[in-house]
């Protein structure tokens, strides 16, 4: 249940993270009433600010308040709630400063009870001194629940990952700590539970004996356009694989849980990832984006490295040795730079067996994650007319013309008011994250260069659909092309 007296201090207040996705979040939220009565949002960082200033960087990402009157009054409301704290991540002293801020704010709570929600908007390096100093200077005995949101990230290995979350859980118990993956939170990838769990019809066709393979895949149109100091030292494994498209798995493919409770769901995410091997060399295929179409290289960007040889396209084939999944090849693919924006789910069904059919297509089902939420079955159908012939059409459910009136949540909404609700169900708990290192710590310390010389990943150009090297790499796992003269008019029409 939302509590009352709750105060959300974000950290990082004056970062990237904070303005783009925090502060918008929480205005939804409040805007929707969705926020705690009388709640109150504090930032926090290390740049000197004026109210005012802080109130301007907290809403400019709001969008829509020029054109519409409601929106703006609701803006002028929201700023009511906020005020800013300046102060150092590693002194603790600061910390104290923050913590008279907050006594202060809630001396005038009618009740005892007092709830802090702590979301940290932090870079990794500041990450483990704040975790303690709020402990130690800001957390609130008398009554009430404290609550810490962090985000990837975690480690960079195996080790390294168990180093970092060790020492915050000697800060935080596991059921005050709520670790984002937005992926969780998008609309498309909760559904995924009750597409498979509330339907007989995929269930039952949800195993190897239907299907071929599987591809999970996330395409960007932009490359990392300043953004390269950071992405170098981590390469597009650790920034969407080992992450988002991991998860997106495990809902995918995991047991049905007992229930829709917290740990029953993590319970099975986390038997089906550690079905998973670490990830084979054979199963790889890295690239890098070359200038094309006016449009910089990787190796362009003044933020990177000269030379650098971190891959900015990767795909991994992934295999789970469990009865329902054993010989389906799980492709998970990712890139920077390619030809367009769009990350979806595509399961290949096998081929009906032959006979009576020449030639005929594969059943796919796809479900589009972003942009514009779908999912469709393609199906072969009878050609209408005085003839028997089959072509390849589909079933459609595309969301914004069955959901006309609905206004799809983003991420971090849904997964703001998760926390202040007290529910994991869409986080990630401290198991999962091992497993999940453990399945790419190996893969990693290959391209870090840590077990012989580095590879170098193969070159594409920019806003193309990624290396040529692709199609074979797919073909390998089974995947089969459908026919290029299959055209489905109404998707364009989205
Ligand atoms: C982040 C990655 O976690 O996810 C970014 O660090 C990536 O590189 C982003 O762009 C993608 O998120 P979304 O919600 O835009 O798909």
């Amino acid at each position: 249940n939302l509590k009352d007296n709750t105060i959300i201090i974000v950290l990082g207040a004056s970062g990237d993270l904070a303005k783009k996705k925090t502060f918008p979040a929480l205005f939804a939220l409040f805007r929707q009433g969705f926020l705690p009565r009388d709640a109150k949002i504090v930032g926090y960082a290390r740049t000197k600010m004026e109210k005012d200033d802080f109130e301007g960087r907290a809403t400019s990402y709001i969008k829509g308040a020029a054109e519409d009157k409601e929106i703006a009054n609701a803006v002028e409301s929201f700023k009511l709630t906020l005020s800013y704290v300046a102060g150092s991540y590693e002194d603790g002293a600061a910390f104290d400063g923050l913590t008279k801020h907050l006594d202060e704010i809630e001396a005038k709570y009618q009740s005892k009870e007092r709830n802090r929600i702590f979301y940290l908007a932090l870079p990794p390096s500041v990450f483990i001194p704040v975790a303690k100093n709020i402990k130690e200077h800001c957390y609130n005995s008398k009554g009430g629940v404290n609550r810490i949101i962090i985000e990837k990230p975690f480690g960079k290995d195996l080790d390294s990952a168990r180093e970092l979350l060790n020492t915050v859980k000697q800060y935080w118990t596991e059921d005050e700590t709520f670790r984002i993956d937005h992926y969780l939170g998008k609309e498309m990838v909760k559904n995924l539970l009750v597409l498979r769990f509330a339907n007989v019809a995929l269930g039952a066709a949800w195993d190897k004996n239907s299907i071929s393979n599987v591809q999970i895949t996330f395409k960007e149109p932009f490359g990392t356009e300043g953004r390269g100091g950071y992405f170098d030292e981590f390469g597009i494994i650790r920034d969407v694989l080992q992450n988002h498209l991991l998860q997106v798995l495990s809902v995918l493919t995991m047991e049905r849980p007992v229930s829709f409770s917290a740990e029953d769901i993590r319970d099975e995410k986390v038997k089906v990832l550690r079905c998973i091997p670490p990830i084979e060399r054979s199963d790889t295929l890295l690239g890098q984006y070359v200038a094309a179409n006016g449009k910089p290289g990787y190796l362009d960007d003044t933020t990177v490295p000269p030379q650098s040889v971190c891959p900015t396209f990767a795909a991994t084939t992934l295999w789970i040795h469990n009865p329902r999944w054993e010989g389906v090849p799980f492709v998970l693919k990712a890139g920077k730079a390619l030809n367009e924006s769009k990350v979806e789910v595509r399961i290949q069904f096998k081929e009906v067996t032959q006979g009576i059919f020449k030639d005929i297509a594969r059943n796919e089902l796809v479900i589009r994650i972003q942009p514009n939420e779908a999912v469709y079955l393609k199906l072969n159908s009878k050609t209408p007319g005085l003839h028997t012939r089959a072509i390849p059409t589909e079933m459609d459910l595309t969301y914004k013309r069955r959901f006309l009136e609905t206004k799809i949540p983003e991420a971090y909404e849904a997964l703001i008011l998760d926390a202040l609700r007290g529910d994991h169900s869409n986080f990630v708990r401290h198991d999962e994250l091992d497993v999940a290192w453990k399945i790419f710590t190996p893969i990693l310390h290959w391209i870090d260069g840590q077990s012989g010389p580095r590879p170098h990943p193969v070159q594409y150009p920019y806003g193309s659909r990624g290396p040529k090297e692709l199609a074979d790499f797919m073909a390998k796992y089974g995947y089969k092309r459908s026919d290029d003269a299959y055209f489905w008019p109404v998707t364009n029409l989205a």
